[in-house]
């Protein structure tokens, strides 16, 4: 099978287990649960939730478990993009190929969707049919508690904020995309290593697999605003240079980001020897981040 036509099965399946999840649009709070579901349930390669279910198949991981911990993390990618959009932070009027939230509904109630969706992450993992084992539960709940908090995508949302305040050279941009993009990449890996209680040395493997992918794919989302067209990407495009923004393309160029995304991605690849063939899926996935234009 292609990794265009898995990550469309999955990306099914994710959006079946999100429309069961989600509280249905109707009743006095319809507005903010229309909202939610709005932004949650259609369109989004459905990335994370693939890295969750795929390392998990790795470790034979009760398939339920996963599922549920690869919605969550979706909420939390879906809320961080409501809020990144709002006119506060990046300004986008498109998303997904759609108006952005605050565009078909409004500001508060774009807000108030990525609150919920970001306090309904933490509902999912913590109720007992996400696993049976509270001490599971507990460690998928402060593992994307930290992934998504302060010191991770937080951390990394406010240093893009602050443009060339933060430096503009390659340390301070790497360090600001290992921490906007790349820290919920991590844990969505992790999260499948740890429901398939991988053993430690797996763990190492995938969590630096997870991290040359992170980078590598903030990279390809910076090219894609230099290079990509609208019909593809599905929001604006050139418009980081044009916000002051630092990026890899605006600090290091088009050929030298594309250069390191070649190098991230074998070294991603090279991580996984560990599993053999067993990680083919895995491997693929990397090819797929170097060349989606989407
Ligand atoms: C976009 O993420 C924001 C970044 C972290 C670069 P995706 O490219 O995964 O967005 P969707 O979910 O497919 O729309
Ligand atoms: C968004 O990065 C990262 C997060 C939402 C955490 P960008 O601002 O580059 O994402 P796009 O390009 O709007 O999707
Ligand atoms: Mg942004
Ligand atoms: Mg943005
Ligand atoms: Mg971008």
């Amino acid at each position: 099978m292609t990794i265009e036509r898995r990550l469309k099965e999955t990306a099914e399946r994710v959006n079946i287990a999100l429309d069961a999840l989600l509280p249905k649009a109707e009743g006095p709070e319809a507005r903010l649960t229309s909202a939610i579901r709005y932004s949650a349930l259609d369109g989004g390669k459905r990335l994370r939730p693939f890295f969750t279910l795929e390392a998990g198949a790795l470790f034979d991981a009760d398939e339920a478990a996963l599922l549920r911990a690869a919605v969550a993390i979706e909420c939390v990618h879906t809320y961080s993009l409501i809020h990144d959009d709002l006119p506060c932070m990046d300004d986008d009027d498109l998303r997904r190929g759609r108006p952005t939230l605050h565009r078909e509904f409004d500001e508060v109630t774009a807000l108030l969707a990525g609150d919920a969706l970001l306090t309904f992450a933490f509902e999912i993992l913590a109720d007992p049919a996400t696993h049976r084992d509270p001490q599971m539960r507990c460690l998928l709940v402060s593992g994307l508690a930290r992934a998504a908090g302060p010191l991770g995508m937080v951390a990394g949302q406010a240093a893009d904020m602050a443009g060339a305040d933060i430096g503009s050279d390659l340390i301070a941009v790497t360090r600001m995309n290992r921490l906007k993009t790349g820290c919920l990449i991590n844990f969505a890996v992790d999260a499948g290593a740890t429901i398939g209680v991988a053993s430690e040395a797996e763990r190492t493997a995938l969590s630096r697999y997870a991290h040359d992918v992170g980078l590598a794919f903030q990279m390809v989302d910076d090219l894609l605003d230099a290079e990509g067209v609208v019909r593809d990407t599905g929001k604006a495009v050139q418009k980081d240079r044009a916000r002051g923004k630092v990026n890899f393309v605006t600090v290091m160029g088009v050929e030298a980001t594309r250069e390191r995304v070649g190098m991230l991605a074998s070294q991603a690849k090279r991580h996984l020897s560990l599993f053999g063939p067993r990680a083919t899926t895995l491997t693929d996935a990397v090819d797929f981040i170097v060349q989606r234009r989407y």
